[in-house]
């Protein structure tokens, strides 16, 4: 995937974007602008100058998050490397540049900060993928499956140990929000993998842990991109409340597209979270129903599904229910409390890309 520029009507210059174009690359109309075809959010810039800054500095992001895993191990570099040249979206490094925009984007800080950011959240993808026993992730084998669990763990902690290097560059206040930022994204997958408490609705469990295991990270890319280009405290909050809804809409969409996607297209293996028994939102929903008509889709959900049959037969079903549409609805609702944090902002490109965004994760679901 890439971005693709549809630049004819720039919103205006958000307060100091002027800075970092002309860094030699020059975008027309409809060029695709990132370094690989492979990594990238397709969405509508609206602004040749905001993308061609925005793309300037998710390469050197690029070039970072491969020179910081080099070890003297070869095989640790390639093990680490593995997944950062699986491509993947670049969502989190993509919303701290944008974020950057209402103060100095051209500070060093704010690529370390994109950059920390996105080798956590890759560090994540590696123990994720050992806990779900995931076989695929970004269109490639995952590494538990390539090499072994042991190799995918450690290779997630040598990425977070990295991922601590740069944050540690960013200074004491970085390091104390990243670790509850850290805190935060662990307790929210614990709360996944415990279920709900005796008498807790499903539903605001769902929410609390996906507000904590990919909100949280999300929130904090916003944060870091305004805090270290300079921007007022007030548009630090905005950005990193709109981290936090985008972040929350965002796993939702992704919970949604294990259920819709057709194999193979989203890079993962649809049904995973089936498999695993974990109940997503749209399963929720599905499973809170009292339709007639959805009976054998509630008696599926009601167990483990580990026969590949029975998965498809639940996706089947799960395509067309009534808790899937739910589950949209409340996505768009998250998408658009987004999009409210943005009021305080003022008016430029940055902005207008950034409600973009927040289309394109519901968008993403069709
Ligand atoms: C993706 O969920 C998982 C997360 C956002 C967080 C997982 C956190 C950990 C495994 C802790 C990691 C700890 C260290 C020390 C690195 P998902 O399974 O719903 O997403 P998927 O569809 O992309 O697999
Ligand atoms: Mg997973």
């Amino acid at each position: 995937m890439a971005i693709t520029l549809l630049g004819n009507s720039p919103a205006g210059m958000c307060p100091s974007s002027e800075a970092g174009i002309g860094d030699g690359i020059h975008v027309r109309e409809n060029q695709t602008v990132l370094p690989a075809g492979r990594h990238g959010v397709p969405f509508d810039f609206a602004d040749p100058a905001l993308a061609t800054a925005v793309s300037a500095g998710l390469a050197k992001v690029e070039d970072l998050l491969r020179t910081v895993v080099l070890s003297d191990l070869q095989f640790a570099t390639e093990t680490s490397r593995y997944l950062v040249d699986a491509g993947g979206k670049r969502f989190r490094p993509l919303f701290t540049l944008l974020a950057a925009q209402f103060g100095d984007p051209d500070t060093e800080h704010v690529i370390t900060a994109a950059a920390a950011v996105e080798l956590i959240h890759l560090a994540t993808l590696y123990h994720d993928d050992v806990m779900d026993e995931a076989t695929m992730r970004r269109g490639a084998v995952s590494a538990n499956a390539r090499w072994d669990n042991t190799i995918a763990i450690l290779t997630g902690d040598f990425l977070f140990a990295r991922a601590s290097k740069l944050v540690a560059d960013l200074g004491t206040e970085a390091g104390h929000i990243m670790a509850s930022t850290f805190s935060q994204l662990v307790t929210g997958q614990m709360r996944e993998t415990t279920g709900p408490s005796e008498g807790q609705d499903p539903v605001t469990h769902y929410l609390t842990v996906v507000n904590e295991k990919t909100g949280s990270l999300i929130a904090t890319a916003g944060r870091f991109g305004t805090m270290f280009s300079g921007a007022s405290p007030e548009q630090v909050d905005a950005l990193t409340a709109y981290g936090n809804a985008i972040g929350t809409a965002f796993q939702i969409s992704d919970d949604v597209i294990d259920i819709v996607s057709p194999a193979g297209e989203s890079g993962k293996t649809p049904g995973t979270d089936l498999r695993e028994g974990v109940r997503t939102l749209p399963m929720l929903y599905a499973l809170a129903e009292r339709d007639p008509r959805e009976a054998r889709l509630r008696e599926l959900l009601a167990g483990a599904l580990s026969d590949d049959a029975l998965v498809d037969e639940a996706l089947d079903l799960l395509r067309g229910s009534a808790g899937l549409e739910r589950a949209r609805r409340i996505l768009e609702d998250y998408a658009g409390s987004a999009r409210s944090a943005l009021e305080v902002l003022p008016d430029c490109a940055a902005r207008a890309a950034l409600v973009s965004l927040s289309e394109y994760v519901v968008a993403r679901t069709y």
